[in-house]
C-alpha cells in the first residue's frame, strides 16, 4: 500500500529544499508523491503533509530521514493548529497547499470554476454589480474600485477590448502574485474569463515578470490545458489568452508602461487620461489589473458580494494578502481581514524578531513604501489608516529592518533604486531621483553640507507633486519617513 504525501513546489519551498525531498523519495515504493501549492509558511518549509483521521497532518522542516515516522504517521501535527495558519481568515489563499496546481480536477474539486458559472448566469451589468457590492478595491496599490473601472471600460462601444493580468509583481519583499500564478493558476484565468464577460472582451494577456520563470510556465501551462478543456469557450465566445514576458523594469509594472511594453514599445508611462479603461492597449479599453485583484474576483462571484464585504472594515472590504519578510522569525503569506495592527501582525503572525535581532523599522509597500518606527506599530492595516499616516498599503509587502540597518544606507538604496529604474519620460522623477541619490552619497560618506535634508525635503516635495506616475510621485516617502523617524542617523553623518 503506498501512501500519498504533499510537497510543496512552490519556489520558495523549493528554495528551502523541497526538491531534495521530493527526489529522495520519488523511487520508495511506500510513496505516492504529489507535489502541491504553497501554504505560504515559509518558515516551516519544506512542509510535508498527509491525510489523517481528521485532516492533513503535517511535518514541518522535515528531512529525508523522516520518511519513516511520516508513514508511520507518528509526530505530525494537525494542519488546522498551526498557529501561523490556525489565525488567518483566508478566502483567495484558502485552498493553496492542498492541491496540485496544473490539476484541472483538484482545482473543481475545491470549488474552481463556480464563479464563472454564477458570472455566465448573470448579464455583464449584473457582474459589475456584484463587483460593486463586494467593494473590492485593486490589490496592485492604487486601490481603485475595482467595479468602476470594469464599469468604464464595459461602457465603451468598442468591438475590440482587453483584459490584462499585471503579474509584473515587482515591490520588493511581495510574492502573492508568484504565489498564485505558480500554485492556482486556473483562479488567474477563472478571474480574467469573468471580467472578459462582464466589460465585452475577447483578448487577454498576462504581462508576467522576466524574475518569474516557474511562474510563467505554469500560467502558460495552465493556459493551455484550460484551453483544451473548453473553459475558454464560453457561451459561444472564445477568450483568447497569451502570455508575455516582460524584460526585467520595475515601471513596466506602471499600467502604461506596461502597456506600451506589450504593445512592443521601451516601457515608457503614458500620460493620464485617458486612462487605459477608455484607451488603453493598442487604443482600446483595457483592463489592467493586478493578478491578486483578479484571483479574489471568482470567490466573490461565488458566494455574493456582501459575503465578502462581511469582512474587513468600513472602507477597507474583504482580506489583506500581507507577505512578511525581512528579520521576522516567521515569513510568509499572511491573509486576514484589514484592519489589524501592524504590531498584531509582526507578533501573532511574524512570531516577533528573528533570533537575536532587535526591531528597528518596518516597511510597508515596496520600495516607495513608507517606513515605521516602534511607536508607529499601532495603525491598522487597511486603506484609510494609512492614507490618514500619509503611507500606502501597496501591494502588501511588509519588510522588517532590525538595529543593525543603517537607515541613511537604506535611504540612499531606495533612491538609487527609483534613479535606476526611471523611464525618463519626466524630469522630476529622471533629475531628481538621480539629485536626491547623490545627496543622500554624500550624506552617506560624511560629505553632507548644511541644508542637505532641507534640500532633500524641497526636492521630495517637488517629486511628490509634479511626477508623471508613482514612481516618482512616491519615491521619496521612504527617505523623508527616514529622515522624520531617525534623523539622528542623517546628522550624525
Ligand atoms: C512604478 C510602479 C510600479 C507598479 N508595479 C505594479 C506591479 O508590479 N503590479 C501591479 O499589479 N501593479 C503595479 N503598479 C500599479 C499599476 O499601475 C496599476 O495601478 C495596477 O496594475 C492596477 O491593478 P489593480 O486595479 O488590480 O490594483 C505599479 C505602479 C507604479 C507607479
Amino acid at each position: 500500500m503506498t501512501t500519498r504525501l504533499y510537497i510543496s513546489n512552490d519556489t520558495s519551498a523549493r528554495a528551502a529544499r523541497a526538491d531534495r525531498l521530493a527526489e529522495a523519495w520519488e523511487g520508495d515504493a511506500r510513496v505516492e508523491l504529489v507535489r502541491t501549492s504553497s501554504r505560504g509558511a515559509f518558515f516551516l518549509e519544506p512542509l510535508v503533509e498527509r491525510e489523517g483521521p481528521e485532516g492533513r497532518l503535517a511535518w514541518p522542516l522535515a528531512r529525508r530521514e523522516d520518511l519513516t515516522r511520516i508513514l508511520a504517521g507518528e509526530g505530525g501535527v494537525a494542519i488546522g493548529k498551526i498557529p501561523f495558519l490556525a489565525q488567518q481568515h483566508r478566502i483567495t489563499f484558502a485552498d493553496f497547499g492542498q492541491a496540485a496546481p496544473l490539476s484541472l480536477a483538484d482545482f473543481r474539486a475545491h470549488g474552481g470554476w463556480s464563479g464563472l458559472h454564477r458570472a455566465l448566469s448573470l448579464d455583464p451589468q449584473e457582474i459589475i454589480d456584484e463587483l460593486n457590492i463586494s467593494r473590492l478595491r485593486g490589490r496592485g496599490g492604487a486601490a481603485f474600485p475595482v467595479w468602476r473601472k470594469w464599469q468604464v471600460a464595459k461602457d465603451q462601444p468598442s468591438g475590440v477590448k482587453y483584459v490584462v493580468a499585471n503579474a509584473d509583481e515587482g515591490d520588493a519583499g511581495t510574492y502573492c502574485d508568484r504565489m498564485i500564478m505558480e500554485g492556482e493558476p486556473f483562479r488567474l484565468i477563472e478571474g480574467m474569463l469573468i471580467c472578459g464577460r462582464a466589460i465585452g472582451a475577447d483578448l487577454g494577456y498576462v504581462y508576467c515578470r522576466h524574475e518569474y520563470p516557474t511562474a510563467f510556465h505554469t500560467i502558460r501551462e495552465a493556459v493551455a490545458l484550460a484551453q483544451a478543456a473548453g473553459m475558454l469557450d464560453q457561451d459561444g465566445r472564445h477568450f483568447q489568452l497569451d502570455i508575455v514576458q516582460g524584460a526585467g523594469s520595475y515601471v513596466c509594472g506602471e499600467e502604461t508602461a506596461l502597456l506600451e511594453s506589450l504593445e512592443g514599445r521601451r516601457g515608457e508611462v503614458r500620460a493620464k487620461p485617458p486612462y487605459p479603461a477608455i484607451a488603453g492597449l493598442n487604443c482600446r479599453p483595457t483592463i489592467v489589473s493586478n493578478v491578486l485583484t483578479f484571483a479574489t474576483v471568482p470567490s466573490i462571484l461565488a458566494k455574493g458580494g456582501e459575503w465578502y464585504a462581511a469582512h474587513g472594515t468600513e472602507t477597507s472590504r474583504g482580506t489583506v494578502v500581507l507577505q512578511l519578510g525581512g528579520r521576522v522569525k516567521q515569513p510568509g503569506l499572511v491573509e486576514i481581514p484589514f484592519g489589524a495592527t501592524l504590531e498584531e501582525v509582526l507578533h501573532r503572525f511574524g512570531g516577533g524578531m528573528a533570533p537575536g535581532a532587535r526591531f528597528k523599522a518596518i516597511q510597508v509597500g515596496g520600495p516607495l513604501g513608507s517606513l515605521f518606527s516602534e511607536s508607529h506599530l499601532g495603525i491598522r492595516l487597511c486603506y484609510e489608516a494609512f492614507a490618514d499616516a500619509g503611507a500606502i498599503l501597496g501591494h502588501g509587502g511588509i519588510v522588517v529592518y532590525d538595529e543593525e540597518t543603517d537607515m541613511v544606507e537604506l535611504a540612499r538604496h531606495y533612491m538609487a533604486f527609483v534613479a535606476d529604474e526611471s523611464c525618463g519620460k519626466c524630469t522630476p522623477c529622471r533629475i531628481g531621483s538621480v539629485r536626491g541619490r547623490e545627496i543622500l552619497e554624500r550624506i552617506q560618506t560624511g560629505q553632507g553640507r548644511a541644508g542637505d535634508l532641507v534640500l532633500l525635503r524641497d526636492l521630495g516635495e517637488t517629486m511628490k507633486a509634479t511626477s508623471l506616475c508613482a514612481l516618482g510621485g512616491r519615491a521619496p516617502y521612504p527617505v523623508l519617513t527616514a529622515i522624520e523617524q531617525f534623523p539622528n542617523e542623517f546628522r550624525k553623518k
